[in-house]
């Protein structure tokens, strides 16, 4: 196992559409996701995708621990999962706003909308299927982390970026979102 190297924004690995994996039971993969779990730990992320270390396959690894979970019915604490060929999509059409970091935009937080519930469903490492519904901050990370593998980072889904800020900035400043967005259309 090893750490691998984190891509940053600006990287042309991470807006580019990455390739589905023809065998998910491969032994490339198998390390591949190894060492994606490694360096998600080591970094202190609750997810990661591949092409975030400069592999550009549709491979997407995250766990919910339970001090994230929001009280909407259906979110609820994710052992460790890896999702290969994953595909989401929304059940209803309720979005939210949460506040998102990402190991590839180091020091900034910033509030993004995202559907509020998903099902989604993609191979394990097992070539098992996986499907699932989800709702809240699992739904939220499932969202973030595949659009990764579609060349999409969070600050693209911003809507309000007065609400993208540097973390030290924010914990210094915390910022009122109901208070910016009174009188705002959210959509
Ligand atoms: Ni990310």
């Amino acid at each position: 196992m090893a750490l691998l190297k984190i891509a940053r924004m600006g990287n042309p690995v991470l807006r580019t559409r990455a390739a589905e994996v023809a065998d998910p039971t491969a032994p490339w993969v198998r390390r591949l996701v190894a060492d994606m779990i490694e360096t998600m730990a080591d970094a202190g992320g609750t997810g990661i995708a591949a092409p975030q270390v400069h592999a550009p396959h549709r491979i997407v690894v995250f766990e919910v621990g339970g001090e994230r979970i929001t009280d909407v019915p259906g979110d609820g604490e994710q052992e460790l999962t890896v999702l290969i060929n994953p595909v989401v999509e929304p059940v209803g059409d309720e979005r939210v706003l949460g506040w998102e970091g990402c190991l590839s935009v180091p020091g900034l937080r910033g509030v993004v909308p995202r559907y509020l519930r998903v099902r989604y469903r993609g191979v394990g490492l097992d070539g098992e299927t996986i499907a699932r519904e989800a709702a809240g901050f699992h739904a939220r990370v499932v969202q973030h982390e595949c659009d990764h593998l579609d060349g999409i980072l969070y600050p693209q889904r911003i809507t309000d970026h007065r609400m993208l800020g540097f973390v030290e900035e924010l914990q210094r400043h915390p910022l009122d979102v109901a208070e910016l967005l009174a009188g705002t259309e959210v959509a």
